[in-house]
């Protein structure tokens, strides 16, 4: 993906409509990006709010994305992660970086329900912990073959996050098998979730 903007911009956005969204525009919030890639998510997203915080895990996914970042004119908006889902979730929600991250997106669909847990009891010592902070918007792809793709999609978010989440909005991205489906499930963490007992600990 060594193109410049237009192209890259404008595919992320169609493939991507959920970026940029709530609350989190050029005057609020900021955006996580936990699986990265080369970035079109995260350089679409860095256009539409205040800061972008990107991560892959992979080192060339890495220079890709830092090579597109350059060439989308964006080093001033985005900070670039090389690390495992899990640290970098609890990386950006502690103390050490000041941008409220206000839209997180979690676009690996074979697995990234899984990383869920790491938002449970997030908010100990991390920057959620303020009063008044606001909960973020959470963006998270799957995959399901189920005959009620949403319902199964919603059961394994609340089983990953020990809680029922209401108001959980579903979209079908697309087919990518006959029966199954693409899914992107958008709700905001519970508060209950954010200040649970964690059952995972930070590194
Ligand atoms: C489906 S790709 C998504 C890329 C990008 N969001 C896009 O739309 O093109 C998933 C990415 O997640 C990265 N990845 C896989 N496991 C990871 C982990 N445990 N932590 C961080 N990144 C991971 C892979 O290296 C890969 O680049």
């Amino acid at each position: 993906m060594a193109t410049a903007d237009p192209v890259v911009g404008r595919a992320a956005a169609a493939a991507y409509p959920e970026v940029g969204s709530g609350d989190g525009g050029e005057s609020g919030g900021g955006g996580g990006d936990v699986f990265s890639g080369v970035g079109p998510i995260a350089i679409s997203a860095a256009r539409k709010v205040k800061y972008v915080y990107a991560n892959d895990l992979n080192p060339t996914a890495v220079e890709y994305l830092e090579r597109n970042i350059v060439l989308n004119k964006l080093e001033r908006k985005i900070e670039v992660f090389n690390m495992d889902a899990r640290r970098f979730i609890s990386s950006i929600y502690s103390s050490q970086h000041v941008h409220p991250v206000t839209q997180v997106v979690m676009n690996l669909p074979n697995d990234a329900a899984e990383f869920l847990d790491v938002f449970r009891g997030i908010s100990w010592n991390h920057q959620l912990a303020v009063p008044s902070c606001v909960m973020p918007n959470i963006h998270v792809y799957g995959f399901s073959k189920a005959e009620d793709p949403e319902y199964d999609f919603h059961e394994r978010i609340n089983l990953t996050l020990g809680e029922n989440v209401s108001d959980v909005e579903m979209h079908r991205v697309r087919l990518v098998a006959p029966g199954k489906w693409m899914l992107c499930a958008s709700f905001t963490l519970p508060v209950s979730v954010a200040f649970a007992k964690p059952n995972y600990i930070a590194c």
